[in-house]
């Protein structure tokens, strides 16, 4: 999705502006561009370009810009084709630089009434009216501020913005409604941006802006108001993400980097929450007990990846709280009606923090009159988390790949530690519990184990490159890993890959099996391994390719059409994590075979704030 960054300073601010414009790279987008105030001439400077932020850094190698003030944006096209003139910043009569993050819904309403009074707009985006209006306000009372204040009533929809003027040279303002926006406090110098990643050159010192704030940002100063202009007092954070995070190191690509992360990402996310071979209970909140204590449904919420781990999530509440759980995708469940139950516990899954779908179907839980929230998230004080009334942190660590890895698997992690904690209400026993805490403990060593795999899994990798399709397998709880090694593959290598639990193979899609298909099973050795089989034969006897990956090669014949990857013995209860991991190694490798662009896949985004 859209990303800003703005700096006011004593120092050039191009440098920092383009780098952050880097460190937002990971959001998705498909143009970039940057605005500037010019001292010696007075005037607003902006360069924009459709494609990536080099492209943007070589237009300005050859006409050079610098200033102490500024704001750029990486976009992600919703109206209007990716172009040069849908780039942002938006210029209002070279007076008002705008960029935004979001939608505007009545923006054709706003545009025909801006046409009337004689604006002339230059793109098909929402954003320009948005520049217009303000312009349209600073014309009447000459204040920057109070034509912001006055503009963003008029907008309908979701908004973060940065806006700039030539009549208000030493003031940059930032708001948001429903887009995410923080505030960076540096000595001298503050900056804007959609996340804290895009300022760790520049500060750690974040202030994470409300639905309704609007920041105006001076070079000593800061103040931050609500629509009226009152002012209004936001906690100062230190941001924990590190330079380190965000570098690549010696990965060809920061998707392989956070697949070889999770086993450290993993320990870190069970660091501080084992005391004794037992979850501390005390990881949830003095009020957890109180609200776990009468729950009696799980209600889980999510989208992509994250849902696939709520869909596993469901066995292990299933087979060991012994309560129902429900999992439902988060932009289906907001508009579902759902019937409420003050004794269903929401929980929310998201790498951000700011999936504007699973958002939306949080706040539709409460207003439906649901039960208690709990979020499981990877960026504490994301929009999500401070919405909740629970909150488990994944400790992965920033993840740059638009591809889901390490938070997914952390994300699972988190979901076998609130079993334990809902079991304990629902009489989980000690030998039980203690069973789970040591299998999740053993979890790093296991996952280094599988990740040795990345040769083998290089050299299957060749048989992919030409296909256009994939089919994967799995049952009972590897079902949701076949779904996710499925997602994993078309986001980044574009081969079209479905998946089904095995059972349901002969029901329709065998008949897309023949030579050409490749078939991955996801097949360790369980209760339901002897049926997998069975659909296995099924596909073989029709001439599909298997690719199997089990805990021993002796589960089917190797041939020229059957390839069996083996992960050694297993755990059962941490099987399905172990196994994401080749699925994800898998794709990787598919995709950089096909030369795909890896952690910027096409026409996706890291951060879906949109609905
Ligand atoms: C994962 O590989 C995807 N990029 C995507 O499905 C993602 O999981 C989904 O958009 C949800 O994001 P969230 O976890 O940040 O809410």
């Amino acid at each position: 999705m859209c990303g800003i960054i703005g700096a006011i300073a004593k120092r050039d601010v191009v440098p920092i502006l383009m780098e952050g414009l880097k460190r937002l790279e990971y959001r998705g987008y498909d143009s970039a561009g940057l605005a500037v105030l010019d001292y010696a001439s007075h005037q607003l400077k902006s360069q924009r370009v459709t494609g990536k932020v080099q492209q943007l850094e070589t237009k300005l190698k050859n006409a050079p810009f610098s200033s102490t003030i500024g704001i750029a944006h990486t976009r992600w096209a919703t109206h209007g084709k990716p172009s040069d003139e849908n780039a942002h910043p938006h210029i209002s009569r070279n007076t008002v630089a705008v960029v935004h993050n979001g939608i505007i819904e009545n923006y054709l309403a706003l545009r025909r009434q801006l046409e009337q009074q004689g604006y002339q707009f230059l793109s098909d985006t929402d954003t320009e009216v948005i520049a217009h209006q303000i312009h349209f306000f600073l014309q009447q009372n000459n204040d920057l501020n109070s034509a912001v204040r006055a503009t963003l009533p008029l907008l309908k929809g979701a908004y973060a913005i940065a806006v700039m003027s030539s009549s208000a040279p030493d003031c940059l303002i930032a708001a948001r409604l429903g887009s995410p926006l923080v505030i960076g406090i540096g000595v001298g110098e503050h900056f804007i941006a959609s996340d804290a990643a895009a300022l760790v050159p520049v500060t750690q010192r974040i202030i994470y802006l409300e639905d309704g704030d609007i920041a105006t940002l001076q070079r000593d100063h800061f103040q931050i108001t609500d629509i009226s202009g009152n002012s209004v007092t936001r906690g100062e954070q230190i941001s924990r993400l590190a330079i380190d995070t965000m570098e690549r190191g010696e990965h060809r690509h920061f998707m392989h980097k956070e697949i070889f992360e999770q086993p450290r990402a993993i320990a870190e996310t069970l660091e501080g929450r084992i005391y004794q071979e037992r979850i501390l209970s005390a990881i949830l909140g003095p009020q957890a007990d109180d609200l776990l204590a009468p729950i009696t449904a799980v209600q889980i919420i999510a989208c992509g990846t994250s849902y696939h781990a709520g869909l596993v999530a469901r066995y292990w509440i299933e087979t060991f709280v012994r309560i129902p759980c429900f999992v439902e995708i988060a932009s289906e469940f907001r508009y579902r009606q759902p019937l409420a139950n003050p004794r269903t516990l929401i929980v929310t899954l998201s790498q951000s923090g700011e999936t504007a779908d699973t958002l939306a179907a949080l706040h539709e839980a409460k207003r439906l009159g649901f039960g208690p929230s709990l979020a499981i998230c990877n960026v504490p004080e994301s929009a999500l988390v401070r919405a909740s009334d629970l909150v488990l942190m994944t400790h992965a660590g920033a993840e740059i790949g638009v591809a889901s890895t390490k938070a997914f698997t952390t994300q699972l992690v988190c979901l076998l530690i609130l079993t334990v904690l809902l079991g304990r209400h629902r009489g989980m026993s000690v030998e039980v519990e203690k069973k789970i805490v040591a299998a999740l403990l053993s979890l790093p060593r296991q996952i280094e184990t599988v990740l040795k795999l990345d040769a083998q899994i290089t050299q299957l990798a060749e048989q992919f490159a030409d296909k256009q399709h994939a089919l994967f397998l799995g049952r009972g709880i590897h079902y949701p890993i076949a779904l996710e090694g499925a997602l994993k593959l078309k986001e980044i290598s574009y081969i079209h890959a479905e998946a089904y639990p095995a059972g349901e193979l002969k029901h329709g899609p065998l008949a897309l099996v023949d030579a050409t298909m490749p078939v991955i099973a996801v097949a360790p050795n369980d209760a339901l391994q002897e049926k997998l089989k069975s659909n296995l034969q099924e596909v073989h006897a029709r001439g599909g390719q298997l690719f199997i990956f089990a805990n021993h090669h002796a589960i089917m014949q190797q041939s020229d059409y059957i390839k069996v990857i083996e992960l050694g013995t297993l755990e059962e209860i941490i099987s399905p994590i172990v196994y994401a991991i080749p699925l994800q190694l898998l794709a990787y490798q598919v995709a950089l075979i096909k030369g795909t662009d890896v952690d910027q896949p096409r026409n996706l985004a890291k951060s879906v704030t949109v609905e």
